[in-house]
């Protein structure tokens, strides 16, 4: 996406709310980062080592929102403002209770908002086939462009030991 789109229309709902996560509660993040991503065998922070976690967290160019509910946190915005002009849209998405609830446009139309106040030409990201099928779709209708394909390997977390062996049913542990 090289310039700001118009946001689509979002559900507003009082209990929905974003916090910036500017503390490096490391316990805080990484449960969230759970709750999101397991479904979905969310890996990358998961490999951090504590002090790793941390100083990626309170570095000048991450920027970390939590979506918060009265059930918790419930939702995950990363921000990467690391590459000049650029910000990668490097963690997105709602716990299994929220999605198809209008909550994940909620939260897109807040990364657009918050993406680009900052001087920048690019807003981009990453997805790949474990993540929610909704999600292909929706970064279209957002206004995201297509430009590369790769296969990308990755150690299994449930096998490392750093996600539920229960996780993601759906995908075979070899
Ligand atoms: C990817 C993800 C954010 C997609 O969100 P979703 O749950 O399909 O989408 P939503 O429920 O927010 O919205 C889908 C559409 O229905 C609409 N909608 C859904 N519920 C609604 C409601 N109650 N009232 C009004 N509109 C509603 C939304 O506004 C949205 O419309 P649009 O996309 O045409 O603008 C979500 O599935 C997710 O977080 N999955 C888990 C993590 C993941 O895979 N992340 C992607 C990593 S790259």
């Amino acid at each position: 996406m090289r310039t700001k789109p118009a946001l689509r229309p979002s559900p507003q709902n009082s209990s929905w709310h974003l916090e910036r996560f500017s503390e490096p509660d490391l316990e805080r993040y990484r449960s969230v980062f759970h709750r999101v991503g397991d479904e979905h065998l969310w890996a990358a922070r998961l490999l951090m080592g504590p002090l790793m976690l941390a100083r990626f967290l309170t570095d000048p160019g991450i920027e970390v929102y939590v979506l918060t509910t009265p059930s918790g946190d419930q939702g995950l915005l990363e921000l990467d403002f690391r590459v000049d002009k650029n910000c990668e849209l490097s963690l997105f998405g709602v716990a299994p209770d929220l999605v198809s609830t209008g909550a994940g446009r909620w939260l897109m139309n807040h990364a657009l908002e918050i993406a680009w106040s900052h001087p920048i030409d690019r807003f981009w990201l990453h997805t790949c086939t474990l993540d929610h099928p909704n999600a292909f779709g929706f970064y279209l209708r957002t206004g995201f462009v297509p430009y590369e394909r790769k296969v990308e390997v990755y150690d299994d977390p449930r096998y490392l030991g750093l996600t539920r062996r229960d996780a993601a049913p759906r995908v075979p542990l070899l």
